[in-house]
This record gives structure tokens, C-alpha cells and sequence, in this order.
């Protein structure tokens, strides 16, 4: 469980979307910068792929994002894993071919104070859902299935969720609509905040205590980068 909780709380709010965050040009930088970058994890099962934004690449484009994004968050500092060959990191490329499922992205260093996670979408495709519920322990995969429990990946596996709510049945229309990846049992209790609609040049930013995941709407691919941030 982390500890600074109530710092954590102070500084959460809800989800944002900036419009017109990047250009045009700033698009095109960002999508070349993934394709120049190595990969990370090719995981076939989840049918993922992650690349790193280690600091050797795009220096001036790091400066420009992270300048814009402290005028969105105000004062922060980037928490993001180092890449395979130890380099900071600027946050995570994830191009994936299934939705991602219900999950939480607090960390493993439960003396941080924990604070926004942002999205910059750079495929026409995608939609995160996000929920009102939050989670104060480590980064976390929420599932009730036992293969799912049982697998190994960067996240701990678990089904603690379903009784940290109020466990009333999920919603069957929104479920129906945007959650058919998720068995609806692995939502009890949940309530959504918000369904943003990828758009080229939005930047999305919610707490990292908030749970979220994709919809299940994902015909082809979906390609973003994520950040991870605390407060000092
Ligand atoms: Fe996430």
C-alpha cells in the first residue's frame, strides 16, 4: 500500500483531455521516434508491443514535451522504468493489437507520491475507458480469470478489487458497448468516469490511482505513449 496517501489524494482530480496538445509536425515526430526506437517487450500473447522513449532519442522533442505538459500539470517529475539498457525513460510506446485489460498504473515504489499518467494517442484508432475507482497498491492487472491470475508480466495479477468496492453488477449496456474484452463479474462495483475517443493531437491525463482499460472497440492496432509522473 503506499503511504503517502493523503498527499496522493490532494493532488488527484479528474481525468482531462487537452485538445491540439501536438501539431501536426509534432504527430509525425513522435509516431517516426517509435518506429526509430527499440522494442522493449514483444509480448505475443497480449498481442503488445512496448518500445521505451530512452533520453538518447529526440532530445529537443523531450524538452517541448515535457515543457508542454508541466503547462497541463504544473510541477512534476517523470517516473517511468529505465529501459533494458538501464537509459531514463520518457514513457512508454505501447502498439497493440487486443484491448488492454482492467488495470491500475501506481508503481512498485510505495514511498512516491504518485500523480498524473498521460495518454498521447498516435493512431486514428483506439478508446480508453476510465473509472471513478481508484487503488492505493502496487501496479496492479485486475482479472477474475485463474490463466489470467496466474500469468507473469510487469503488473502483480489480481482479483483484490472485487471486494474494494460496492460490488454491484456492472452496467450491461455499457459493458455491451465498450467492455466485451472484460467478463462483467471483473467489474463489479465499478463506474465509469469517462470514455474518451482517441484523437491525433489530444493529450488524456487522469490520476495513476485511477482503474482503466481499452474498449473492446479496437478493429486493427492502436498505438500511444504513456507517462508516469509524481509530485515532489
Ligand atoms: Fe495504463
Amino acid at each position: 500500500m503506499h503511504t503517502k496517501i493523503d498527499e496522493i489524494k490532494k493532488n488527484e482530480s479528474k481525468p482531462i483531455i487537452v485538445k491540439n496538445f501536438l501539431d501536426k509536425a509534432e504527430i509525425l515526430k513522435f509516431q517516426k521516434l517509435y518506429s526509430d526506437l527499440p522494442v522493449e517487450v514483444d509480448n505475443k500473447r497480449q498481442k503488445i508491443v512496448k518500445k521505451k522513449w530512452s533520453i538518447n532519442f529526440e532530445k529537443e522533442l523531450q524538452i517541448n514535451y515535457k515543457n508542454k505538459l508541466k503547462s497541463i500539470i504544473g510541477d512534476y517529475q517523470m517516473d517511468n522504468p529505465n529501459s533494458k539498457d538501464n537509459l531514463e525513460s520518457l514513457g512508454l510506446f505501447q502498439e497493440s493489437f487486443l484491448p488492454v485489460s482492467l488495470h491500475v498504473d501506481t508503481g512498485f515504489n510505495f514511498n512516491k507520491i504518485i500523480f498524473k499518467q498521460t495518454l498521447v494517442p498516435l493512431s486514428e484508432e483506439g478508446e480508453t475507458i476510465i473509472f471513478k475507482n481508484r487503488f492505493y497498491g502496487c501496479s496492479t492487472t485486475f482479472s477474475i480469470n485463474p490463466t489470467e491470475l496466474a500469468a507473469k508480466g510487469y503488473n502483480k495479477r489480481s482479483s483484490e478489487h472485487i471486494n474494494l468496492y460496492n460490488g454491484e453488477t456492472f452496467d450491461k449496456k455499457i459493458h455491451d458497448k465498450y467492455l466485451k474484452h472484460e467478463e462483467i463479474g471483473n467489474l463489479k462495483g465499478l463506474k465509469v468516469e469517462l470514455i474518451y475517443k482517441w484523437k491525433l493531437g489530444d493529450i488524456l491525463v487522469f490520476d495513476r490511482t485511477n482503474l482503466h482499460c481499452s474498449s473492446s472497440n479496437l478493429k486493427n492496432r492502436k498505438l500511444g505513449f504513456t507517462s508516469s509522473t509524481i509530485k515532489l
